[in-house]
């Protein structure tokens, strides 16, 4: 048998016109790994609210293996970080992250990502957030998608703005000792629905998943 079978979420697919985002197996990792260490950002600035690429090599790619290692590990229907490789043109460009807490009460996860520095400002940012957005309100049924973005991380904002989030306040973060304010958006099931008619987005290999997705499926006792 394949890990797949027994961890079905190696084989989900959520697939747009021109990307593939798909959970990473190990040899992708070393991949990720490799595009973590060609940079992510200006180090002049910090998009992130955990620092985590001030980091120095080579605890940087351990740390960013730790990280990724966790969130398979963490898992469970009720918590969980769901960190996708994005595939373009067959290469490994970025990250897409959705983290639900909570969520079968709840219903509401929060987004997050990052695209290698030379994968940047092609519009890959825009397409993988609605790949992710779809997948959470279609497949595990989110009644709501949050994000959020330092001030003045435009791109990051204009994503939002973009896939239809609306601003949704407005709190301060401690970033590299300075304070700062970290914008909130909310996109609302209703509002994704309103907007949804040109969606070109395609999930495979979920309904293996769905049980995961179930409360009390991760406690075998
Ligand atoms: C944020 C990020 C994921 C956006 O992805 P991207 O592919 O670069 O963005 P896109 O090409 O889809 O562009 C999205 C919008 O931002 C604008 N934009 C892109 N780069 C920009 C820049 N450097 N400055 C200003 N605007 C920019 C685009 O014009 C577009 O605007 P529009 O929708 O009005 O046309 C990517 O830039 C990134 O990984 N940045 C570093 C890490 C990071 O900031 N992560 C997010 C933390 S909250």
């Amino acid at each position: 048998m394949a890990l797949s079978d027994h961890w079905p979420l190696f084989g989900l697919r959520i697939r747009t016109p021109s990307l593939e985002l798909r959970t990473p197996t190990d040899a992708d990792l070393a991949e990720l790994v490799e595009l973590v260490l060609d940079g992510i950002h200006d180090p002049a600035t910090m998009p992130f609210v955990t620092e985590w690429t001030d980091t120095e090599s080579p605890q940087l790619e351990r740390g960013a293996l730790q990280y990724w290692w966790g969130c398979r590990a963490g898992f469970s229907a009720e918590s969980w970080d769901l960190p996708f490789l994005v595939v373009s043109d067959g290469a490994v460009v970025g990250v897409q992250n959705l983290t639900g807490r909570d969520f079968p009460t709840l219903r509401t996860a929060e987004t997050g990502s990052w695209l290698g520095l030379a994968h940047q400002g092609k519009g890959i940012g825009k397409e993988m957030r609605r790949a992710i957005v779809h997948f959470g309100f279609e497949c595990l049924g989110a009644v709501a998608i949050t994000s959020g973005a330092m001030v003045d991380n435009v791109a990051s904002r204009r994503v939002s703005l973009a896939v239809g989030y609306e601003p949704n306040g407005t709190s301060v973060v401690n970033r590299r000792g300075v304070r700062t304010e970290h914008i909130r958006y909310l996109l609302t099931r209703q509002r994704w629905e309103e907007s949804r008619a040109d969606d070109d987005v395609r999930v495979e290999g979920f309904e293996a998943c769905r049980a995961m997705f179930a409360r009390g499926a991760a406690d075998p006792a």
